[in-house]
């Protein structure tokens, strides 16, 4: 099976600079979802239809997979068009095609599987996945028969007062048997309020010519949804906030307040860790068991937080690993660091991991013990159970030696005599 994904729209609704496709859900650019769920599908092919910012959503996808295919639909001239321009790369040999839009990203893999399924059982020459919704505004609705077959799709501007009644809509997911769908395509006029071609009415014309069309309801109402108005977009990042959450209250993760902390969807979070309120976790981010995270945490994209270690508020931990125990309980900043097990940040720490022009590594040794408002100047290691006082800067390029204790601006190692009292003073012993 091969399959088609519709993006070539410019998304007005949006009223956006940049293509809808690309507006990121969760970080992740809304064609990006649709595409990695396709492509587990185990399909042969996958033509992409491009058109507004063509160069932009190419380069968003360009190199995740050899089967991906691009297609320019110069002019965006409706849906049915935009199937149209693909019909060389596609194909008209039996079999059928998955059509898909690029602006619902939510739509389950399994809810695909078994729409699939029911296709192949059924042995239509077209399907049609539909859903019953409660809001049906905006979306194409089917139409059916008195004996419950499908008769068409007609869409919300052009339907009837009463039409728009039906709750049973298009969720713009379609299989069609290839030679089927060319032919039908070629008799779609764009005699609507559009003034589009739309290949909602192919429906119409195979049904005309004697074929056998169904409409599987088996999507559900939040899945289905397309991304038209950024108010769409944030609902859709609401649903899958909230599904991420009930998921770690379920795997025995307590997270104080669901209502206002943000989980992407692929992180990972071990049991007894404790999320308080106001945190923002990124994609591919880890997080171990028994952590305490937040209030007010920021832990940003590819992070790893072993377990048992805390990340207090107003931390932003980026690209950074976080060792077992280890404690940035406030007003951090780690980036581009590796920090050991063990280890204790102060209060006001900050990795000064960019010089202007490129990123650093800092590297923070088990046991270390780095005092409040303390800047690591990167590249730059402190030792195993090494430590800094309170206001110390640690220069680019220096390495505190393990079990050292240095202090000051720049920071310099002090005599074994000397100790730092908390406050970050000097005395002597
Ligand atoms: C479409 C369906 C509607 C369905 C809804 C589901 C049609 C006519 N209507 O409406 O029945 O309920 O999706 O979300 O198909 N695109 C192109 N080229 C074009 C026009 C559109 O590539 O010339 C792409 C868009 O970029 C988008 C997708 O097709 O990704 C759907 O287009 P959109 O304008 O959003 O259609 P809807 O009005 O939502
Ligand atoms: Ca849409």
């Amino acid at each position: 099976m091969d399959a088609l994904i519709l993006a070539a729209g410019r998304g007005t609704r949006m009223h956006s600079s940049f293509p809808k496709v690309l507006h990121p859900l969760q970080g992740v650019p809304l064609i990006r979802h649709v595409v990695s769920k396709v492509l587990r599908l185990n399909v042969g092919k996958l033509v992409i239809i491009v058109g507004y910012g063509e160069a932009e959503v190419r380069s968003a996808l360009g190199h995740i997979d050899p089967r991906i295919k691009f297609v320019r639909q110069t002019k965006q001239l409706g849906t049915g068009h935009a199937v149209l321009v693909a019909k060389e790369q596609i194909g008209i040999d039996p079999g059928d095609v998955l059509i898909l839009a690029g602006d619902a990203p939510l739509l389950n893999e399994q809810t695909l599987g078994r729409f699939i399924k029911e296709h192949q059982k059924t042995g239509s020459q077209v399907s049609i996945l539909s859903s019953e919704v409660t809001a049906p505004k905006g979306y194409g609705r089917i139409i059916r028969r008195p004996d419950g077959k499908v008769a068409a799709i007609h869409e919300e501007l052009d339907a009837t007062d009463k039409e728009r009644f039906i709750r049973e809509i298009n969720s713009g997911v379609y299989l069609f048997s290839r030679p089927h769908l060319f032919r039908a395509l070629e008799k779609v006029k764009a005699t609507n309020k559009k003034n589009e071609y739309y290949l909602t009415d192919t429906i119409e014309v195979l049904i005309g010519n004697g074929n056998k069309v169904s409409a599987f309801c088996v999507a559900g109402e939040e899945e289905i949804m397309g991304i038209n108005t950024r108010n769409d977009l944030i609902k859709a990042n609401l649903v899958l906030y909230r599904k991420k959450i009930n998921d770690l209250l379920a795997s025995g993760v307590t997270v104080l307040s669901p209502e206002n902390t943000f989980v992407a969807s692929d992180v990972t979070v071990g049991e007894d860790t404790i999320i308080f309120p106001f945190t923002y976790i990124e994609t591919r981010v880890k997080i171990g068991k028994g952590c305490r995270i937040g209030p007010f945490a920021y832990i940003r994209e590819g992070s790893r937080i072993d377990d048992k270690a805390q990340i207090g508020s107003f931390v932003e931990v980026v690209r950074s690993r976080v060792g077992k125990g280890t404690m940035i309980k406030h007003l951090s900043y780690v980036g581009d660091t590796e920090v050991g097990d063990q280890v204790n940040i102060g209060a006001g720490t900050i990795t000064a991991n960019y010089d202007g022009f490129k990123k650093h590594k800092t590297i923070i040794e088990e046991g270390a013990f780095i005092g409040s408002n303390t800047v690591l100047v990167a590249p730059v290691k402190v030792g195993k159970k090494a430590k800094t006082g309170a206001g110390s800067v640690v220069l680019a390029d220096s390495n505190v030696p393990r079990g050292m204790t240095v202090a000051g601006v720049p920071a310099k190692s002090i005599k074994k005599s000397k100790r730092i009292s908390k406050m970050g003073k000097f005395y002597e012993r």
